[in-house]
């Protein structure tokens, strides 16, 4: 099974939305999929709740780890052993801290989303190094990919560009899909509603949302499958 992470240690990079989105599109594609909130600020679990609470089929498993009284590892490891799920998402806090390291021992791939500022790309950085590090303390290669989040659909930015320039540079692994900045991606947390929801509902934009985050659930799973069969 696998138990893909999303990392990096800067606050407001994208971790939360990019797991949400890629839960539902997943789910959509038939994949069983089930999410893991890992933050404190429970941001995730709010949109649970308030999903559920409307009387909505949440189409994913979910928890959420709130205090250091629960044991990380086999929180994550009661959902591979279910045998219920095909993918376990992981949405990490903004600091790397303890309970991240912890996840790493059951993690297989991880995504670094960061939007196109350097003060986020040199946090990739340090989440990379992270990524590295552990590969030595569990001793098996960790698959990552850097994924570009909140990116203007329309125009290229110099910061992007050269943002791009400096991982080619660098050899860093990037998503060829982005998650380009689109406000449904913002209210599905408002509304505690799905991207399918919005659109049912007549928000317009919602499709084209639901277009990317397709394409972009589709690379996530080429990524995956890049180390398989
Ligand atoms: N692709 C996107 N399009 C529009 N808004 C986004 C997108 N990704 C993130 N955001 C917004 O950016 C802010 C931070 O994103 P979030 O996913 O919470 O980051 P993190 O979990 O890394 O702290 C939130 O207000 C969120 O709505
Ligand atoms: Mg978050």
């Amino acid at each position: 099974m696998i138990v893909l992470a999303l990392v990096n240690p800067k606050g407001g990079s994208g971790k939360t939305t990019t797991a949400l989105v890629l839960a539902l599109a997943l789910a959509e594609a038939g994949q069983r999929v089930a999410l893991l909130d890992l933050d404190p600020a429970g941001n995730l679990a709010a949109w649970v709740e308030e999903n559920q609470g409307r009387g909505d089929k949440v189409p994913f498993g979910f928890d959420r780890y709130e205090s250091s009284d629960q044991n990380i590892v086999k929180l994550i490891s009661g959902f591979v052993d279910s045998g219920k799920y095909d993918i376990l998402i992981l949405d990490t806090e903004g600091a790397a801290r303890d309970t991240t390291t912890k996840a790493f021992s059951r993690t297989t791939h991880v995504l670094i989303p960061l939007s196109d500022s350097p003060q986020e790309a040199r946090k990739a950085i340090v989440a990379i190094q992270t990524i590295t590090e552990m590969e030595d303390v569990y001793q098996r290669p960790i698959p990552y990919r850097v994924v570009f989040t909140r990116t203007n659909a329309a125009i290229k930015t110099r910061d992007y560009k050269y943002l791009v320039e400096q991982m080619r540079a660098g050899d860093v692994p990037v998503l060829p899909v982005e998650l380009v900045a689109r406000q449904p991606y913002k209210t599905i947390f408002t509304e505690g509603k799905t991207l399918r929801q919005l659109e049912s509902d007549g928000l317009k934009s919602a499709t084209k949302a639901i277009e990317n985050a397709n394409r972009f659930a589709e690379s996530v799973v080429g990524f995956i499958m890049e180390g398989e069969g």
